[in-house]
């Protein structure tokens, strides 16, 4: 079923100028970017996002990195579009992430790993609600 799924390139593909490039891998993929906006995270903003995270060891650090320069929040639609994304955008850490992948091309380490995305279509909304009203997505 065609369904969407929220996509962050995060502050090293914004600081390596590589949005563009990870945009042509996504929408070579098959994936439509529906809704897209570069912002400035607050402490705030990725604290929440993060939330499910905070005992993890690396939180303060997620949280330094997520909030040390512009990031590009997406909503990506397709069919199957939340695993067809986990799919391109390959393994958390770029050292086991497939050949092709965003991450084994363009990532640097499991932190700095130029992109999120959803891990279920449920996640996938309550992670779009929190940056985008219904009249910033056009399908
Ligand atoms: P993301 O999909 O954005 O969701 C949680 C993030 O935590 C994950 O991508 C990684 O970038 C980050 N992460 C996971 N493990 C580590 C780690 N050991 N050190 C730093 N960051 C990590």
């Amino acid at each position: 079923a065609t369904e969407r799924t929220f996509s962050i390139l995060k502050p090293d593909a914004t600081k390596r100028n590589l949005t563009g490039a990870v945009n042509a891998v996504i929408e070579e993929a098959g994936l439509r970017i529906v809704g897209q906006r570069r912002i400035q995270m607050s402490r705030a903003q990725a604290e929440k996002f993060y939330e499910v995270h905070k005992e993890r060891p690396f939180f303060g650090e997620l949280v330094e990195f997520m909030t040390s320069g512009p990031v590009v929040v997406q909503v990506l639609e397709g069919e199957n579009a939340v695993a067809k994304y986990r799919e391109v955008m390959g393994a958390t850490n770029p050292a086991q992430a497939a050949e092709g992948t965003i991450r084994k091309r363009f990532a640097q380490s499991v932190g700095e790993n130029t992109v999120h995305g959803s891990d279920s279509a449920e996640n996938a909304a309550i992670e779009i609600a929190q940056f985008f009203g219904e009249g910033d997505i056009a399908g």
